[in-house]
């Protein structure tokens, strides 16, 4: 497996594109879902930046905290609260260009501004069985290039319950 992350100059497109092609090498290599959620959120982070990357896991009424990159964070979620909560519940990703106007949002950090989370569904595709939650301290910064890519990533994960 890949040793160091190559990180694309340029358009997020490139950023995403070089990202994904890595991404997807390291879990040809693993199975372990919680294993590549953990190497998923460093390299997603390293390469953007970002406040907050990470894994929140549906475990029975709530999501629980998984891998992650960024200052601590709430351990649950309840079904259909905050941003991850209404992703897990509608089953599509949701992107909040400014978290003051989304009501219900759970404010881990006071610093994040902006934020996307991305279902990620079984092998099937029927049940949602994780979210990959982002957080920006700047506001606006998710858009349908971040959607589009974060979607590939989050599927890619069928591997791991085949
Ligand atoms: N803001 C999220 C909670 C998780 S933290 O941002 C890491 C939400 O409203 O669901």
């Amino acid at each position: 497996m890949a040793e160091n992350l190559v990180i694309s100059e340029g358009s997020k497109s490139n950023k995403y594109s070089v990202l994904y092609d890595q991404i997807i090498r390291v879990m040809e290599g693993e199975d372990d879902m919680i294993a590549n959620m953990a190497n998923i959120s460093s390299m997603i982070h390293q390469t953007f930046g970002f406040w907050w990357t990470g894994f929140y896991r549906v475990d029975g009424e709530s999501l629980v905290l998984g891998p992650f990159q960024g200052p601590l964070a709430c351990s649950r979620i309840r079904y259909g609260r905050g941003v991850c909560g209404t992703a897990w519940k509608e089953a599509r990703t949701v992107i909040v260009p400014d978290v003051d106007r989304f009501p219900g949002h759970i404010a881990c950090s006071s610093a994040s501004r902006s934020e996307i989370v991305v279902p990620v569904f079984d092998h099937d595709g029927g049940n949602v069985i994780a979210v990959m939650d982002i957080d920006s301290d700047m506001p606006d910064t998710f858009d349908e290039t971040d959607k589009e890519w974060l979607e590939k990533i989050a599927a890619a994960f069928r591997k791991c319950q085949e």
